[in-house]
């Protein structure tokens, strides 16, 4: 058996910056509202009029991360692409990163899950390199959220939080002994599905009955939270998943270096920074300038704090996420 490493990491979140004082043109929110509950002052939004879409965020994140891990385009093996919202029904993003980047017709696999869809696509590249199957796999997270949200005081509950923007990880083969991925510890429960979700269009209720109904109150095809349910679910399951990896490794929270949450909301991040009694230098967040983006959330936050020189050789870095499905899951690396 093999272990993995991370050998590469790059990012990409559009220019176009939406202050919380831009929301307030189109809906009945505030600034402080928004800060109070969130943290977050400002978010990245796709200018409709840029070439930026999922696919080609989550592209241009992968250029800079493989080129960081002194390799080529021709030199990866497969891609795993976590999105919640990909450019086009079918097909996925993966295999639009293999013809934006002219790769080889190497495979490409898609992830489906939401805020955690990063800890996901990580965990199945770790098994494929562990089993010897391939040497370098890119893996990535992109999202533009800002072409599907309901820009209205209705959805303002969910619309201040999701920002767009994309992380992309070259995860390879090493022969070190306890380097790299040491664990991923996945996890699900499907009876919530309906509490973070997004029905409409699907194959229940397609397009046409949509536009038929032509009913100004469907909501169905804007995503929908339950915020204050997925709010108390997230800090029980995060910190469960954080405690799991560091139990399969026989490590204690005092060994933790760098934390990096899914950024869904600081005031999550902020409570199970308080519970694993964290010092602020021992985790990362940056949803005040990014909003939640989710599947790239945990990729952007990683190689910001990276870029930061937050994170050393031999440092304990763990990665958790919690979203919709609910799933959830962790990471443990040993940089
Ligand atoms: O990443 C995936 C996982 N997602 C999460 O973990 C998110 C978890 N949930 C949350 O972060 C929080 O629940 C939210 C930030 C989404 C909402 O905060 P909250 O404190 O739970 O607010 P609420 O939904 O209970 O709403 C409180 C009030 C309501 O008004 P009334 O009924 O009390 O008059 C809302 O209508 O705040 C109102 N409200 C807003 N007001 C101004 C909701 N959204 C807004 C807004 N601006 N944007």
């Amino acid at each position: 058996m093999y272990n993995s490493k991370i050998i590469g990491l790059g990012y990409y979140v559009p220019e176009n910056v939406v202050t919380n004082n831009h929301l307030t043109a189109f809906m009945d929110t505030s600034d402080e509202w928004i800060q109070e509950r969130t943290g977050i002052q400002e978010r990245r939004w796709i200018d409709p009029k840029t070439e930026d879409t999922t696919a080609v965020m989550g592209a241009k994140a992968s250029k800079i991360a493989i080129e960081r891990a002194g390799l080529t385009k021709d030199d990866i093996d497969f891609i795993v692409f976590a999105t919640l919202s990909p450019d086009m029904y079918f097909p996925g993003g993966g295999v639009q990163v293999q013809d934006i980047l002219e790769m080889p017709t190497i495979g490409a696999l898609d992830v489906r899950n939401q805020c955690s869809g990063f800890i996901y696509a990580m965990s199945v590249a770790d098994q494929f390199i562990k089993t010897g199957m391939y040497k370098n796999i890119l893996v990535i997270g992109a999202e533009n959220h800002s072409g599907g949200l309901e820009k209205s005081t209705r959805g303002r509950g969910v619309t201040v939080i999701f920002g767009d923007g994309a992380g992309a990880a070259v995860l390879s083969r090493t022969e070190e002994k306890d380097k790299g991925i040491l664990s991923s510890h996945l996890h699900s429960e499907g009876k919530h599905a309906k509490e973070l979700v997004l029905e409409g269009p699907s194959t229940k209720r397609w397009v046409p009955e949509i536009i038929a109904a032509n009913d100004a109150e469907d909501q169905s095809y804007f995503p929908y939270m339950n915020g204050q349910f997925v709010f108390k679910h997230a800090v029980t399951r995060f910190s469960e998943a954080i405690v799991e990896g560091l139990q399969a490794n026989n490590l204690q929270k005092e060994d933790i270096d760098m934390l990096i949450p899914h950024q869904a909301n600081l005031r999550i991040a902020q409570f199970i920074q308080k519970k694993f009694q964290l010092p602020n230098e021992n985790v990362y967040n940056n949803i005040m300038k990014y909003g939640n983006t989710t599947a790239a959330s945990v990729i952007i936050a990683l190689t910001e704090a990276w870029e930061k020189g937050k994170i050393k050789d031999n440092d304990l870095v763990v990665l958790a996420a919690f979203g919709s499905g609910f799933t959830w899951g962790s990471v443990i690396i040993r940089w």
